[in-house]
């Protein structure tokens, strides 16, 4: 969604706070601003477009010297993206002073309050729910920003990650969080705000997570406009909207930059998927027990009783974490036999879901922040569910709202299109498994022999990306069609979702995924001459359904393109262009079978001149309903 970056300190703050903007644009890219706070006042510039056009426009006009600032880049909710609708708003409160906030999330009743304060007399220049707060922190403000800010809070429905500065309080910057992610910084001198700890972790590694209905209030200036420490004195408040003091816990980031710049790739996307395989050694690391043949998850152990008791599984994600979810299902119904069922977490948290006793609820996500994962998972636990998360981020919201979870330990994922959370979610979905079916019903030379192969799963991954210049050919043959087909069946159904996913999410090629099967009940009408359709048709024990299937598409004129199991001459026959991975089980195919597929969805974007990590209209983090 949108991302917010706020300085506080001794050093100039809009390189600081343009920098910061640039990590997170990969939150919402459809126009930005920043406010600066000086002697003068509060200086603003918002353009439309990537951070750069708002760059460009700072350094030609100056003026926005100062150590106090807040920056934001909009993914628009409320508004279309433009120049007037761009953060930061604000306001003049009733003695003149001028304040400015920017702000990620929803509020909810935000056309009840406009009504309000148009009849107190104030005037809106924009669109947005954003506006409607920064004029109620000025219509309470009564010469203390905390305290206008606390209030103002209190009268919002919705949610709210928030940066505040007002002219009158020159050292001041508040910031507040409910249902928003919002990190701050604690720097020598300084502290610096940002919806994630990409524009924060160049500048310290000792972080604080604000809580929900939490405001902070942190000061930096000289010590005689502060009144305490040294020649530059810095002071920090955490309290409650309702003015309840907090004491706040300090925590080191588990990442360094290095994680997070491009190193000789074109796209972050591109570095991604070739940090595959490392990312995998990473998740495996310390829980294979090749010794004991045990899955060792240190996150499940407190509750282990629990998941062996367990009657049902609910897996919520959305987009490419809930086709994790799906395979997810299928392992852990054939490797731990329990009975499993993935949904999309929209749609979970709405329809009244009946929760039986000894019910497991499973929030996947990356970002551990997207909003209907969050709700799904919290209806579930409210009904009576143990919640598990299997999260990418260490300190989101969801991995603190779980009852236990496994981290992904993939690194960061930058580029919107998620790959190597995908894998990482598939990973440990395959472990816990493991790890249930082996004190179910599953012997120890089953588990003994996956883990051996969940071993090789890196060095395999490595040989796939191998073919990642002849994925490019071959994709270069389809580029100038406009509708795709993925099918799959088995374990490959799901990942044949998550190709069409890939694919139209950043080429804007029309694609569909479906099981093989169900093309013909009616997609099949679709199938013309050389329409690209892709099987993941690799060996196994549906494979000779899968090649009827592409005998169906080939007698209408369809060009077969399959990923297929290495050694198998025979699929030759019947495809355009064959895209091969090492043989494996069938519950660990996924994991290879998508690399191709995010490798064509890669090229395919190339090759249309996209804008690879930044795909118009999407959001790394989805944290509104
Ligand atoms: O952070 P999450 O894993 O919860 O995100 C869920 C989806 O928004 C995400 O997977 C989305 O579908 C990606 N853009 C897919 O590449």
């Amino acid at each position: 969604m949108c991302g917010i970056v706020a300085y506080v300190g001794n050093r100039q703050v809009t390189p600081l706070l343009i920098e910061g903007l640039k990590r997170l644009e990969y939150r919402g890219y459809d126009s930005a601003g920043l406010a600066v706070v000086n002697d003068e006042g509060i200086h603003v510039g918002r353009s439309v477009g990537r951070v750069s056009v708002l760059e460009a426009m700072v350094n030609e006009n100056g003026g926005f010297n100062g150590t106090l600032g807040i920056a934001h880049t909009r993914w628009a909710t409320h508004g279309a993206p433009s120049e007037p609708n761009a953060h930061p708003h604000g306001g003049v409160t009733h003695e003149g002073h001028r304040i400015a906030l920017v702000h990620n999330g929803i509020i909810e009743n935000y056309s009840t309050l406009k009504k309000y304060l148009i009849k107190k007399g104030h005037t809106f220049e924009s669109d947005t729910d954003t506006e409607v707060l920064s004029k109620l922190i000025c219509e309470l403000y009564q010469g203390d920003i905390e305290k206008a800010v606390q209030a103002a809070l209190r009268e919002i429905d919705g949610t709210y990650g928030i940066a505040v500065v007002c002219d009158r309080e020159p050292h001041t910057l508040i910031c507040a969080r409910k249902g928003s992610p919002l990190i701050i910084g604690v720097g020598e001198n300084s502290y610096i705000v940002a919806s994630d700890a990409a524009a924060i972790i160049s500048h310290t590694s000792q972080v604080i997570t604000l809580e929900d209905h939490q405001v902070a209030k942190l000061c930096a200036g000289p010590e005689d406009k502060l009144g305490d420490g040294g020649p530059w004195a810095v002071q920090f408040k955490t309290t409650t909207v309702d003015n309840i003091p907090v004491t706040p816990e300090v925590t080191q980031l588990d990442f360094d930059l290095e994680q997070i710049e491009l190193h000789g790739f074109n796209h972050f996307m591109q570095k991604e998927i070739y940090e595959q395989p490392e990312a995998l050694r990473n998740c495996l690391r310390g829980r294979l027990d090749h010794r004991d043949g045990r899955v060792v998850l240190g996150g499940l152990s407190r509750y282990s009783r629990e998941l062996i008791r367990a009657k049902r599984f609910i897996l919520s994600a959305q987009g490419t974490a809930y086709h994790a979810g799906l395979i997810g299902e299928f392992l852990l119904e054939d490797l731990a036999k329990v009975p499993a069922r993935c949904e999309y977490a929209s749609e979970f948290r709405y329809r009244n879901p009946i929760i039986e006793p000894d019910s497991v609820a499973i929030a996947i996500s990356q970002s551990g922040e997207t909003a209907d994962t969050l709700a799904a998972l919290r209806e579930a636990r409210d009904r009576g569910a143990l919640a598990l998360g299997v999260v990418n981020v260490v300190g989101s919201t969801i991995a603190r709202e779980t009852d236990a979870g496994v981290h992904l330990h993939v690194g960061p994922e930058i580029g919107v299109a998620s790959t190597k959370a995908f894998l990482g979610q598939v990973a440990v979905l395959t472990m816990m498994s493991l790890y249930i079916g082996k004190r179910r019903f599953l012997s120890d030379e089953v588990v003994r022999s996956y883990i051996t192969e969940l071993d090789q799963m890196p060095g395999h991954i490595e040989r796939v990306l191998e073919q990642f210049d002849h994925i490019r050919a071959c994709t270069e043959h389809c580029i100038d069609r406009d509708n795709w087909l993925f099918l799959g069946r088995g374990y490959n159904y799901p990942v044949a979702l998550e190709g069409a996913l890939k694919l139209k999410e950043i080429s804007y090629i029309h694609a569909e995924g479906m099981p093989a099967a169900e093309m013909k009940h009616g997609p099949i009408a679709l199938i013309d001459q050389g329409m690209p359709v892709v099987f993941v048709a690799t060996q196994g024990s549906q494979y000779e359904k899968v090649i009827s299937n592409i005998e169906e598409v080939r007698a209408r004129g369809g060009r077969i393109i399959a990923v297929a199991t290495e050694g198998d001459e025979r699929i030759t026959q019947y495809s355009e262009d064959v895209f091969y991975v090492p043989a494996v089980p069938e519950a660990l195919q996924p994991m290879l079978t998508v690399i191709p597929l995010q490798v064509l969805a890669y090229h395919a974007a190339v090759l249309r001149g996209h804008d690879v990590d930044k795909p118009r209209n999407l959001a790394k983090s989805v944290t509104v309903e």
